[in-house]
């Protein structure tokens, strides 16, 4: 049964920014489903825009059978949120924040002290409980701002990029606790992430979102499914040499596609940084480049023009070729490259991944240096913000 019914949903702010344009998906209940997509891509909106803080410029949603133009307060109670940016009161404690939201929510004082013990325990801050906010760690403010989603006993929780910015161990516990939160409460999850790894550990379904648009829905297996053989990834030097052997790989019958990915970056962060500010400003070099061959990903230029930064500038780049049978096909690959006389830094064959899912369904790649940079700023704000609390308390 849906538990989320989405049907045309759109939001253009000012007149002219497509934020989200016409989406509609069903979510079941007891799914997780992840929103997936860069910087800007509309998740966030769409979000928004369910949890009824945002009114759609057309389009509806039902929540919990609760329409969002009709009912808007039923659906707020029957949902939990946690915003992107976070909003814990740093001078409370743990409790005192989990307080005041069952306080909102109208709940008694007796529901209040049980909901709150229960929902400690889902996130294992108990013995905290009773420690100020602004003496957590990252890790535990994100689980604080999750057990608050909790306090109300919501259907549906929503999600908004619940591990950005945290270190690779305190996302992973993050996770766990969502995993558990779904299995054993059976609340029915949407969430936001620009990471593949968290959308194919912790999602049923993954939805792809770019400039607004659904470019693809489905579980992960079936998406990777989709690219049929093996992904031969080569790490050139100089991304000159890409543009010479292009055209060479594109006459092979057995290529299937064919992409530009900036991963491989071997630069400092601040050297990318750098070259990101610039990048940012100057025009998009080699653009055609970052396109696959299929026409569908060549529409993509015009977009990436206007929002990528510019690719000679950022370290080595990687063509990825998707081929029957890799393995059997690298020495001809080999081959082919060095006798134009390009030297290969490195040559890699994997399985189609998430991250190849994303770049052939929208031409590019996730962990674009745009993306790791907006992150960048995020992240150090959020560290700022730490350090800065901790100095003055
Ligand atoms: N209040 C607003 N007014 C004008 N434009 C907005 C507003 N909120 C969002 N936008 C624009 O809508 C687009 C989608 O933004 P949104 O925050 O939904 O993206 P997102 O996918 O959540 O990105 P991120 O990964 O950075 O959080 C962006 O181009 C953004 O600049
Ligand atoms: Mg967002």
């Amino acid at each position: 049964m849906a538990i989320i019914e989405v049907d045309g949903l759109t939001k253009v702010f000012n007149g002219k920014v497509r934020a989200v344009d016409d989406i509609s998906f069903n979510v079941k209940e007891g799914e997780i489903l992840g929103f997936l997509g860069p910087n800007g891509a509309g998740k966030t909106t769409t979000l928004n825009m369910l949890s009824t803080l945002l009114r759609p410029s057309s389009g509806t949603a039902a929540v919990n059978g609760y329409d969002i133009h009709e009912e808007p307060d039923k659906v707020r109670r029957s949902i939990g949120f946690v915003f992107q940016d976070p909003t814990l009161d740093l001078e409370l404690t743990g409790k005192e924040n989990l307080n005041f939201h069952g306080l909102l929510y109208g709940l008694d004082r007796d529901l209040r002290e049980k909901r709150i013990k229960e929902v400690l325990d889902v996130v294992q801050l108990t013995d905290r409980a009773n420690d100020l906010v602004k003496t957590f760690s990252g890790g535990m403010k994100r689980r604080l701002e999750i057990a608050r989603g909790l306090v109300h006993h919501p259907k549906v929780l929503f999600l908004d990029e619940p591990t950005l910015g945290l270190d690779p161990q305190t996302r992973r516990s993050i996770w766990e606790h969502i995993q558990r939160l779904n299995q054993e409460k059976n609340v029915t999850i949407i969430l936001t992430t620009h990471y593949t790894e968290e959308a194919d550990y912790l999602c049923g379904k993954i939805l792809i979102i770019d400039f607004g648009k659904i470019v693809a829905l489905d579980t992960s297996d079936n998406l990777k499914a989709r690219l049929e053989g093996d992904v031969v990834s080569l790490a050139f030097k100089d991304p000159k040499m890409i543009l010479q052997i292009r055209p060479i790989f594109e006459k092979k019958k057995w290529l299937r596609r064919m992409d530009v990915t900036s991963v491989g970056s071997n630069q400092s962060m601040a050297g990318r940084m750098m070259h990101m500010m610039r990048g940012m400003s100057g025009g998009m070099g080699m653009d055609g480049m970052m396109s696959g061959m299929r026409p569908e990903s060549g529409r993509r230029n015009e977009s990436v023009r206007h929002k990528g930064p510019n690719i000679q500038s950022v370290g080595p780049r990687r063509l990825n070729l998707l081929v029957d049978d890799g393995g059997r096909r690298i020495p001809e690959i080999v081959k082919l490259t060095n006798e134009i006389g390009i030297l290969l830094e490195s040559v890699e064959l994997h399985k189609p991944t998430l991250d190849d899912v994303f770049l052939s369904v929208t031409g590019r790649n996730i962990r674009d240096e745009q993306g790791s940079f907006m992150e960048m700023i995020r992240r150090h704000r959020i560290m700022q913000q730490a350090r800065g609390h901790r100095d003055s308390g």
